[in-house]
């Protein structure tokens, strides 16, 4: 094999690519010669009078050269994140389901790595402001890598991905001046908000104290979008990813989020990382909902809407499995910062739907890391899958695995590396029915962006109502263009007037009288449920 298999020991393999440094090695250059200083550069002169420095002096330019590229492109978004290694254990198996032996045998222990983020942040922004959180995690499977990118919210801003260059651009700081760098309080923002009526639900999990979380050991993370599980007769169910924590869901107060971000900045970060040096390992349960294929249009939202939450008493969440934190990384850089996810990796028993939103991400990942890291990111130690990897793909800047033979295609006249069977592990594509017209298209459900939102305010206690209300007046207050808040006070409406009637009346605007959408566009008949198939 190219790279090798490795048993399945994520953890030492990268132990085995890790160098320890003592006091035995000495330094050298990048080429391996020692080195005899590391602090005077070569220069004429005499030793009471040093003269100018030496060009000539390979040593001192290889380590100036080096410093000068240190840096990479942060990622276009969720710059900012902190990582760590851990294991997914399946306690229940959904063979029934999947034929992705990742969720089907009991005795594994699949080695994962996670990276926590905020989203609109650069690099070196506060833990604390108020964002939704990545939740990204790497699972090493003896099949190959399986990603699950997610938030610690369930629903998204927007629901087709053509959009995404938009949400980002509007939240991040705003074009001619860089101001402000993390938070959301600003005109584009809110100005997207009200422009984009699908954003309702998903901006109010983003007042919600769900956007200050307490430390990422307390938050929960969901896959957002649908994807598909495949079972062994071919049969497909629709399904969510959700990881709870064991520690509960805990949120900061407003007050204590806006105080650590000046005071200590790396709030969340240490948090993680000194709970896991200590032996105090964080802990998720993993769960899915599943919706049968027979049941797709049984709702009143659409399933593969992702500013709709599937509702617990629809469609319950079962616990299959279990995720626990137990290793810090070696080396940020190479590790948190160079860990590449993409949506698009998928085993086989797991599958996309026709999310929009999904469809448009297993492009951007993939893509986006041919910038940021460069076109061979997948061979990076912390990128590379457990299991054997062999192809006919070459070259590209900074290859570093070496191929012996002498052919690079298929077929080729050895039999060399052809593609697998089915009951060879190959990867199987559902065979789904697809038949229509050629057009931008749009499902009729997609078009109702009120009641979840609705949903989600309703079930606030009083207190969280009242947290809602001062982000959203603490937010609107900071947009200096009237016609920003004044129109969202209107939005607000559409989700309760008691509510925008109190931002009015903190931020300014009108107070609105009546709702602008009473029945909020709803035209389908009583919800449907399904229970957890099995
Ligand atoms: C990065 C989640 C929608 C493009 C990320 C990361 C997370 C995430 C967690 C950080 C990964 C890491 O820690 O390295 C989500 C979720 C979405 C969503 C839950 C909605 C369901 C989108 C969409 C696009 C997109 C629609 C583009 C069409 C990107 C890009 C990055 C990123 C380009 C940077 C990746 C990198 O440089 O490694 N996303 N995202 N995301 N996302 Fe998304």
């Amino acid at each position: 094999a190219v790279l090798g298999p490795r048993g399945g020991d994520k953890l030492a393999d990268l132990a085995s690519e890790t160098k320890e440094m003592s006091s035995k090695d000495r330094l050298t250059t990048d080429y391996g010669v020692k080195q005899t200083s590391a602090d005077d550069w070569l220069k004429v002169g005499s030793h009471d009078k040093a003269g100018p420095l030496l060009l000539e002096d390979p040593f001192a330019r290889e380590k100036i050269m080096r410093f000068d590229h240190e840096r990479i492109p942060e990622r276009v978004v969720h710059a900012r994140g902190s990582g760590a290694f851990g294991k997914f254990k399946l306690h229940e198996s959904i063979e029934h389901l999947t034929m992705a032996p990742v969720l089907t045998d009991t005795s594994r222990e699949t080695p994962i790595f996670i990276r926590f983020s905020t989203v609109l942040g650069s690099r070196g922004s506060a833990d604390t402001v108020r964002d939704v959180r990545g939740f990204a995690l790497k699972f090493y499977t003896q099949e190959g890598n399986w990603d699950i990118v997610g938030n610690n919210m369930p629903v998204f801003f927007i629901q087709d991905a053509i959009k995404f260059p938009d949400v980002i651009h509007a939240g991040k700081p705003e074009p001619h001046n860089e101001v402000p760098q993390a938070q959301s309080a600003h005109n584009n923002f809110w100005d997207f908000q009200f422009n984009h009526t699908e954003a309702t639900h998903m901006f109010m999990w983003a007042m919600s104290d769900r956007a200050i979380p307490r430390s990422f050991r307390m938050m929960q993370g969901f896959g957002v979008n649908t994807y598909t599980l495949i079972n062994a007769k071919g049969e497909r169910h629709f399904v969510r990813f959700t990881w709870t924590p064991e520690l509960g869901v805990h949120s900061l107060v407003w007050d204590e989020a806006l105080k650590l971000a000046g005071q200590d900045p790396d709030f969340h970060r240490k948090d993680l990382w000194e709970a896991i040096e200590n032996g105090v390992y964080p802990r998720w349960k993993f769960g899915v909902q599943v919706i049968p294929e027979a049941n797709e249009h049984g709702f009143e939202f659409d399933i593969l809407d992702a500013t709709k939450v599937w509702p617990e008493d629809l469609v319950p969440t079962r616990y299959i499995g279990e995720l626990e934190l137990n290793r810090n990384p070696d080396e940020f850089f190479t590790q948190t910062e160079q860990i590449a996810f993409c949506t698009s990796h998928i085993v086989s028993g797991i599958g996309f739907s026709d999310d929009p939103l999904l469809q448009g991400r297993n492009f951007s990942y993939f893509d986006t890391q041919i910038s940021r890291l460069g076109v061979n990111f997948q061979e990076l130690p912390i990128n590379r899958p457990v299991c054997p990897v062999m192809n006919f793909n070459r070259d590209g800047a900074m290859r570093h695995t070496v191929t012996r033979g002498t052919v690079n295609y298929w077929p080729n006249r050895f039999d060399a590396c052809p593609p697998a069977a089915e009951k060879e592990g190959g990867y199987v594509e559902y065979a789904q029915k697809v038949a229509g017209i050629k057009a931008r298209l749009r499902n009729d459900k997609f078009k109702e962006h009120f009641s979840q939102a609705q949903l989600f305010y309703n079930s606030m206690s009083p207190v969280e109502k009242t947290h809602i209300l001062k982000a959203l007046s603490f937010e609107l207050d900071h947009c200096e263009d009237p016609v920003v808040y004044t129109r969202m006070v209107t939005r607000l409406a559409d989700i309760d007037l008691g509510l925008s009637q109190a931002v009015a009346e903190l931020v300014g605007g009108e107070a609105p009288t009546s709702t602008a959408h009473p029945n909020h566009g709803r035209t389908a008949p009583a919800l449907s449920q399904t229970d957890f198939p099995g």
